[in-house]
């Protein structure tokens, strides 16, 4: 059920830049033009700022800088049945909210968002660094009911479906490192963390976790981040419209899991791959259970595993492990 501010928003935002008339809000809801202004003042509260003229009525001036759920919603283009989406403040972990939820059965698809995460996981353990609510923390969670194996190149997946998504959205020109980092020139601007409850044969469900860095401006990064780290603003020249964009990425990861459940993603996997992988004919190390292998990374095979040819010729295939660049010889 839209909220009386969620009508009030889709109504300014589809006449933006015009004006929107205090009565005609009040015919169009129902209630008074005093109740109105009350719920105008709400919005402001959560961010937004209004011009407000007696002959013409209102229109936005500045959106919330930070994530606002009922924004949000108003610009989602898809919206399969019964999604539901939760933005909180603050939340341990996005992707421990979202098998919190699903363990108390709530109906998939779902997404949970935060302002800031207190413990944001990555993976092997890492910290994922939470604390800019100038940023974006989401996870998704779905119940796929597939065999384990189906879902093996549901990241690298995703994750070319999100650099497909920023290059659009922000004219910018992203990279995936497999397994799952989203780079600008060699600096990590995303990290997917996808974790799956497995029974016997089948998953049961799965979340799908996001951190993307927004609008952490150049230098507001801790010491240990500063020359790893970036922003997509700071690629961009520009702060990027978060609710916006948030909106766009809900839309879509739905989409782009829907069309892998579906297996429509096999026609259009490999394209993408070629686009937006960084690591193919690239000398590299990548550290698996203590062992540390290099060579040149020749692919991906069927299931997602990388392909590395050594210095002996022979072609090694890693399903997991941590890749590093090294300087081409
Ligand atoms: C990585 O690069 O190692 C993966 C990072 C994934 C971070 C996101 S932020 C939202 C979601 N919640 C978490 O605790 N982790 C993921």
């Amino acid at each position: 059920m839209p909220t009386v501010e969620h009508v009030i928003l889709r109504e300014l935002l589809a006449r933006e830049p015009g004006w929107v008339s205090g009565t005609a809000l009040a015919a169009k809801l129902g209630i008074s033009r005093v109740a109105i202004w009350q719920h105008m003042e709400k919005l402001r509260a959560a961010g937004f700022e209004f011009e407000a003229q007696r002959s013409r009525g209102y229109r936005i001036a500045a959106r919330p800088g930070t994530l606002h759920p009922q924004l949000i919603e108003t610009q989602l283009r898809v919206r399969p049945k019964g999604f539901t989406l939760l933005v909180l403040d603050e939340v341990d972990s996005t992707n421990d909210e979202a098998a919190r939820q699903l363990a108390a059965d709530r109906p998939t698809p779902f997404a949970v968002l935060a302002r800031r995460q207190t413990r944001g996981r990555g993976r092997l353990g890492r910290v994922w660094h939470s604390e800019s609510s100038a940023n974006l923390y989401a996870s998704f969670a779905f119940r796929p009911r597939v065999e384990p194996e189906r879902m093996q190149t549901f990241t690298l997946w995703m994750g070319l479906n999100l650099c497909e998504l920023l290059a659009n959205f922000a004219h910018v020109a992203p990279g995936l490192k497999w397994p799952n980092d989203i780079l600008f020139n060699g600096r990590k601007a995303g990290g997917m963390l996808t974790e799956a409850r497995i029974d016997s044969d089948q998953i049961r469900d799965l979340v799908f976790g996001l951190g993307l860095n927004v609008n952490t401006p150049a230098g507001g990064w801790p010491a240990d981040l500063a020359r790893r780290a970036v922003s997509l603003a700071e690629v961009a020249g520009a702060e990027l419209d978060l609710n916006r964009l948030a909106a766009a990425l809900v839309g879509r990861v739905l989409l782009a899991y829907q069309t892998f459940v579906d297996r429509e993603h096999l026609k259009l996997f490999a394209d993408l791959w070629h686009r937006y992988d960084v690591l193919r004919g690239r000398p590299i190390a990548l550290l698996e259970g203590g062992r540390r292998h290099q060579g040149t990374v020749t692919g991906l095979d069927d299931e997602g595993a990388l392909l590395l040819r050594d210095a002996h010729g022979k072609v090694l295939r890693f399903r997991a492990g941590e890749v590093t660049i090294e300087k081409s010889a």
